[in-house]
């Protein structure tokens, strides 16, 4: 064959590909180095597959994130075709999402934790792909503590006086920028995360139980409360109300503050080259009431496909290379990414790279979940009643035991006769 032949040949295979290259819109969150693994996973699937995927960034907030979708879905609008959805949104959004077992077969989700396909799988069908877990983690400073000859807390007590002590010792060193912990204290669903921590571990329930009844009136509750109360303008900064994941990392990875709570995904970034606290850092389960157990709420991320999508077979088969094995471990080992297949918690480089996927692995298969399932499209109206009643107990304006009982009358309204 001459060249010429072999030429058109070739262009005319090239015309045939660009032919079927189609285009997918995908939504990423941006917390940390999301946006760029978001960025480095789909340019491997680009390549080998020849398609091209745009990327959206989303607001860092799951609160804003949500509205941000909800008007999309409620539109019916096709702008998107893979959408990264919150661990509690299966239930508010499954009308919207494909069933992804008829895309990838009934095993989809083998392998994966089973409490995450279950929540994910609304009236028999499968509506998210689990991506990535998350729950709460204390990480605190080892040089500090050993400087002060302290032990990480495990009661919030504990917490309380040992970052108490730090800070105040720390300050009158010359160190004037020190905080004793930092936390998510803004009104948005990360307050939630924390604020269940708090109650779940002080013995006071999980606002709603998996009946359905609303159990937050309690003392243990109250008390809880009140002591966080104590936290700000204390050991925490009063800016901490305005905290977001990002702001407690961003003052913790400075080396300001002894103790962070926080998700996985900041291991990484504490542990990054140009990170002030890089080698400095220990991470633990969070602290409970005395006598009581620890409770780290169950968060975490999953690849949905929008029903109003033009192409959800292609959207499917991003997910399902988004969502591999292959993908969740450089996640891991790259960026501090807890997988949702479990066998990776046994992987040698994974666990070399992130220590405490290993010691914390009953804390990440016992986390506590919201009440979500239980509320389902009234999940979001109880969220923000939480967190905006503890918000106000943070800033003052209510004790825990006014908070958590008209917040208990206030969920009775939500509720109704039933969720
Ligand atoms: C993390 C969790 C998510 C939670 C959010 C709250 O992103 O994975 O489940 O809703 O934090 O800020």
């Amino acid at each position: 064959m001459n060249s010429k032949w072999i030429t058109a040949i070739a262009l005319a295979g090239l015309a045939a590909q660009q032919a079927h290259a189609e285009e997918l819109t995908i939504s990423c969150g941006a917390v940390g180095a999301e946006l760029q693994l978001c960025e480095e996973g789909v340019n491997a699937w680009e390549e080998k597959t020849g398609h091209s995927v745009n990327i959206v960034s989303t607001p860092n907030s799951s609160t804003e994130r949500l509205s941000f979708y909800q008007q999309l879905l409620s539109a019916q609008s096709s702008d998107i075709d893979v959408m990264q959805v919150d661990v509690i949104w299966p239930g508010l959004l499954a009308n919207h999402l494909v069933d992804l077992k008829e895309q990838m077969g009934d095993d989809a989700a083998e392998g994966h934790f089973e409490a995450i396909v279950q929540n994910n799988t609304v009236d028999g069908r499968l509506v998210a792909m689990p991506w990535f877990t998350d729950a709460g983690v204390l990480y605190y400073r080892k040089d500090l503590l050993e400087k002060y000859d302290a032990e990480p807390p495990e009661t919030w007590q504990q917490l309380t006086e040992t970052a108490r002590r730090i800070k105040k010792a720390e300050r009158e060193a010359g160190n004037e920028d020190m905080w004793g912990y930092v936390f998510q204290g803004r009104a948005y669903e990360g307050l939630t995360c924390n604020a269940l921590e708090w109650v779940a571990s002080s013995g006071g329930g999980t606002l709603i139980d998996s009946e359905g009844e609303i159990t937050i009136d309690n003392q243990q509750a109250a008390d809880v409360l009140d002591l966080a109360a104590t936290w700000i303008g204390d050991i925490s900064p009063e800016g901490v109300l305005n905290y977001t994941e990002e702001e407690a990392r961003g003052i913790f990875q400075s080396g300001d503050a002894v103790f962070m709570r926080n998700w996985p995904y900041a291991w990484s970034l504490a542990q990054s080259e140009d990170s002030e606290v890089r080698n400095k850092v220990g991470v633990v389960a969070l602290p409970s009431a005395e006598g009581e157990d620890s409770a780290a709420t169950l968060g975490g991320w999953n690849l949905a496909v929008s029903r109003y999508s033009e192409n959800p077979e292609l959207a499917a088969d991003l997910v399902a290379y988004l969502t591999s094995e292959q993908e969740q471990k450089r996640r891991a080992v790259e960026a501090s990414y807890n997988p949702t297949i479990d066998a990776l918690y046994q992987d040698e480089e994974v666990i070399e790279a992130v220590p405490f996927f290993k010691t914390l692995y009953p804390a990440f298969t016992n986390a506590v979940a919201r009440p979500s399932a239980p509320t389902g499209d009234k999940y979001n109206r109880v969220s923000n009643s939480f967190f905006n009643a503890v918000h106000d107990v943070l800033s003052g304006n209510q004790s825990g035991a006014e908070a958590v009982s008209e917040l208990e009358s206030e969920l009775s309204r939500i509720k109704r006769r039933r969720w």
